[in-house]
């Protein structure tokens, strides 16, 4: 199910996050484009957005995670950078009359 979630105007290495059908998802932009994530590290579950304030960077295509700097495709999901091994849940995006739209399963 396609959701419409944000109004694509996010700069290159820019997130933002969204609450979609009760799931907190996080939407950034890298070189390849958009790209959603939900905002859940595979570590230890913690929010990937941010730590007491301090937000997940974005950087070469790769989003860390603020709480011990695991590293992400945000992409595929695959762990790029411990401490995380397992993969994070990646969304597809589509981007449609000036908005991005995530698919929900
Ligand atoms: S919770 Fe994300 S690196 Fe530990």
């Amino acid at each position: 199910m396609w959701v419409k979630a944000i109004r694509a105007e996010l700069a290159e290495n820019e997130f933002q996050t969204v609450e979609l059908n009760g799931q907190r998802v996080l939407i950034g932009r890298g070189s390849k484009g958009y790209f959603a994530v939900v905002d859940r590290c595979s570590h230890q579950g913690l929010p990937l957005s941010e730590a007491n304030g301090v937000p997940a960077r974005i950087q070469r295509d790769l989003l860390e995670c603020p709480h011990h700097g695991a590293r992400f495709d945000p992409y595929t999901g695959q762990a790029k950078g411990l401490p995380a091994i397992r993969p994070i849940k990646a969304l597809k995006v589509k981007e449609e009359d000036g908005y991005i739209w995530v698919a929900l399963e």
